[in-house]
């Protein structure tokens, strides 16, 4: 037998987890991924007009990402898992920072929250590289 009690606390734990995913899509913060993607990305993506010069020839900028594939949005969710990010990029909490790195390698730790914010930031390239 279902009480009404019992629906009042499945409501409620509905309410947190829609609550939660949500508020998740929607925590990334366009400056704190921009600050991130300078700090981080940007010896070797162009990531906007502020390092247009810079990055590695060979390596794709974020603007030329964004716009040449389809599924840009998955590719920036789970950069640190494609190649050669692994290498040289762990997220807390999701897996661990490699032992066996020669000393140059400069691994990253970044948090969950700042994948959020790179991927806002990729939404915002996107929004002004597709503008007509
Ligand atoms: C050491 C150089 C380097 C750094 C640092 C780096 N990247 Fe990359 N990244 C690359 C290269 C090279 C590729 C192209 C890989 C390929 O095409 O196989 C790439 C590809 C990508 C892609 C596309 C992945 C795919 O599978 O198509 C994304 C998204 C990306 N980088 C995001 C980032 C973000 C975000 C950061 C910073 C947090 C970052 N990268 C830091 C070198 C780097």
């Amino acid at each position: 037998m279902v009480l009404p009690r019992d629906y009042l606390l499945l409501s409620v734990v509905a309410l947190i987890f829609c609550g939660s995913s949500i508020s998740a899509a929607a925590a990334g913060d366009v400056t704190a991924g921009r600050k991130i993607a300078h700090q981080h990305c940007a010896r070797c993506h162009v990531i906007d007009e502020k390092n247009k010069f810079g990055g590695i020839g060979s390596t794709p900028s974020f603007k030329l990402l964004v716009t040449a594939f389809k599924d840009w949005r998955t590719r920036f969710k789970t950069f640190y898992a494609r190649r050669p990010h692994p290498a040289l990029i762990t997220i807390e909490g999701r897996g661990r920072l490699r032992e066996d790195l020669p000393p140059n390698a400069h691994p990253i730790e970044l948090s969950s929250k700042a994948v959020d914010d790179i991927l806002a930031l990729a939404e915002d390239i996107r929004r002004s590289a597709t503008k007509p």
